[in-house]
């Protein structure tokens, strides 16, 4: 299976990857991550990467397709992937499929999680992560059983940087003038399926698996 999460800021690309990438035993790849990955680590690509992230900002696009080319190529990705916030703009969309036309493979289906603005922005300042292990939580909606604890590994939760009230506004906005347009991208390309990312998560994970398994 090779597939992409596109959607905007808060639209559950994190946390239906983890249910799909479970179902189908194939790698998640998420920009967002290893940036995040690299800035924990001090790293000169981190370094770079947190002066656009914390502005709400796209990273250039050289740096995001050298780093997804490369990671692409790596044996795991041989019978599959799950690409989440790669691509995100018409340059990355081009050099993602030249990539994968000298590799000789083809995507399968994008899918493309569509939520109302609003509720995007209290899924994001809402949101907490586990330091330790990744997981993904909401004060509201999907809370941990024990408050600012991990319920699978004990971890505490933190708040992103980037998860405030204006810098989401301000990820959605770059996401409405670069991302969105390759909806019609894929639309073209026939490999688009959109789901009411509305739904509760566990609806929205049978939808994507349901449409995930359809052969057309
Ligand atoms: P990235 O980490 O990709 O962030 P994003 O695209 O802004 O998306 P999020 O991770 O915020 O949202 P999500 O859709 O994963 O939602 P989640 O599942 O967590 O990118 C961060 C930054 O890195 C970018 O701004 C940019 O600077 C840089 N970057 C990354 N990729 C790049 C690229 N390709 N090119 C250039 N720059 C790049 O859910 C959100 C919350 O909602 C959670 O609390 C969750 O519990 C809750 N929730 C989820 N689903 C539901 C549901 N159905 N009902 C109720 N609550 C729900
Ligand atoms: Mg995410
Ligand atoms: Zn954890």
């Amino acid at each position: 299976m090779r597939t992409i999460l596109l959607g905007p800021p808060g639209a559950g690309k994190g946390t239906q990857a983890a249910v799909i990438v479970n179902e189908f035993h194939i790698p998640h790849i998420s920009t967002g991550d290893i940036f995040r990955y690299n800035i924990k680590q001090g790293t000169d690509l981190g370094k770079e990467a947190k002066s656009y992230m914390d502005q709400g900002l796209l990273v250039p696009d050289e740096l995001v397709v050298a780093i997804v080319e490369d990671r692409l190529k790596q044996e795991d990705c041989k019978t599959g992937f799950l690409l989440d916030g790669f691509p995100r703009t018409a340059n990355q969309a081009e050099a993602l499929d030249n990539v994968l036309r000298n590799m000789k493979v083809a995507l399968d289906k994008v899918i493309n999680i569509e939520v109302d603005k609003e509720r995007l922005i209290k899924r994001v300042v809402g949101r907490r992560i586990c330091k330790e292990c990744g997981a993904t939580y909401h004060i509201e909606f999907n809370p941990s059983l024990k408050e600012e604890l991990c319920d699978k590994c004990g971890g505490q939760l933190h708040q992103r940087d980037d998860d405030t009230e204006a810098t989401v506004s301000k990820r959605i906005e770059v996401y409405l003038n670069e991302t969105q347009p390759l909806i019609e991208y894929y639309k073209d390309q026939g490999t688009l399926v959109t789901i009411d990312g509305e739904k509760s998560i566990d609806t929205v994970s049978q939808e994507i698996v349901a449409a995930l398994r359809r052969e057309s």
